[in-house]
Parts: structure tokens; C-alpha cells; sequence
């Protein structure tokens, strides 16, 4: 027996400014698209906006639904978007804002386990790394790569 150890190496910036002009511009479409959520139950309004390997950027907002597993994530919503409307395009980079009535959290959004999985899917169909953004109002933290939160990534394809 051996015991093994897994690090996480993510950034941490304490003002959107830090950001480069990339993600920063990414961070600041998130947290625009917080007001295109549909949260009558949660009231948590969450926006993503994923970065495709051109420049384009689509927008995603949680939508919910009386029947609550036909609701979905920000995440989803933005990244299913983006597949369906520019499916030979990458998806390079992808940021998150939530906050309880459309007012940014102080704690950044951290995505659901099932939207990391499909970030996973479609890095792997990239090729390449995709980097996670998530906002705070203060805080914001960057990961390189989908690995970074969600280690021993399943990916039998
Ligand atoms: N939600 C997201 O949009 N993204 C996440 O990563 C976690 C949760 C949404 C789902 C639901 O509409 C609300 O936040 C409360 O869970």
C-alpha cells in the first residue's frame, strides 16, 4: 500500500482587475448573464459565459422548471449552447457568477459535479485545456484546466 496525494493548483485575485483582459471580459459577460436566470424556486441566479476558440462568447443563466430535474445549470445551459450553435468551434475557457436575487455572491459560484463532467467532455473533444472561472464579489479564482476540479476525470471515450 502507498498512499498518494492530489494537489490543486488554481489562482486566486481579489478585484476583476487583476484578471487579464480575457477572462476578465469573461467574468464581467458572467456575471451579465446572472440576468437571464429563471430561478423562481431558488431565487439563486446563476450566469456562465463560455469562451470559444475565436473570440465568440455564448451566454448561459439557470433556468428552472415546476418539474425540477428539467431545470438546468448556467453551465449546461451555456456550454449546450455553445455545442449546438458552433459545434466545430473549441470551448477554451468558461466563468461562473451566482448570487441569491441576482446579487453577486461574496463566495464565488463553484459548478455542480454534473457540469464538470460535461466541461470534462468537452475539453477532451478540444484537445485542449479548458480554464474555469469562478466570480465573487472580492474573490475570483481560476482554474487551468477541468482537472483541477474533477480530479480522476471519468473518460472512457
Ligand atoms: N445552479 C447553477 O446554475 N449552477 C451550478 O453550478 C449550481 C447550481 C443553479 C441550479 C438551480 O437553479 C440553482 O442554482 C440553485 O441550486
Amino acid at each position: 500500500m502507498s498512499e498518494k496525494e492530489i494537489n490543486i493548483r488554481y489562482h486566486e485575485y481579489s478585484s476583476l482587475d487583476e484578471l487579464q483582459a480575457q477572462d476578465r471580459a469573461l467574468a464581467e459577460e458572467a456575471i451579465k448573464a446572472m440576468q437571464g436566470a429563471y430561478a423562481p424556486y431558488s431565487h439563486f441566479h446563476v450566469g456562465a459565459a463560455v469562451r470559444l476558440s475565436d473570440g465568440t462568447v455564448v451566454r448561459g443563466a439557470n433556468q428552472e422548471n415546476a418539474a425540477f430535474p428539467s431545470g438546468l445549470c448556467a453551465e449546461r445551459t451555456a456550454m449546450f449552447a455553445a455545442g449546438a450553435n458552433y459545434p466545430s468551434k473549441n470551448m477554451e475557457s468558461i466563468a461562473i457568477a451566482g448570487g441569491v436575487h441576482g446579487r453577486l455572491a461574496k463566495t464565488p459560484a463553484t459548478p455542480c459535479g454534473a457540469c464538470r463532467q460535461v466541461m470534462a467532455q468537452y475539453q477532451t473533444k478540444a484537445g485542449k485545456p479548458m480554464s474555469v472561472i469562478m466570480v465573487g464579489d472580492g474573490v475570483i479564482w481560476k482554474f487551468d484546466r477541468v482537472d483541477d476540479i474533477l480530479p480522476l476525470i471519468f473518460d472512457s471515450i
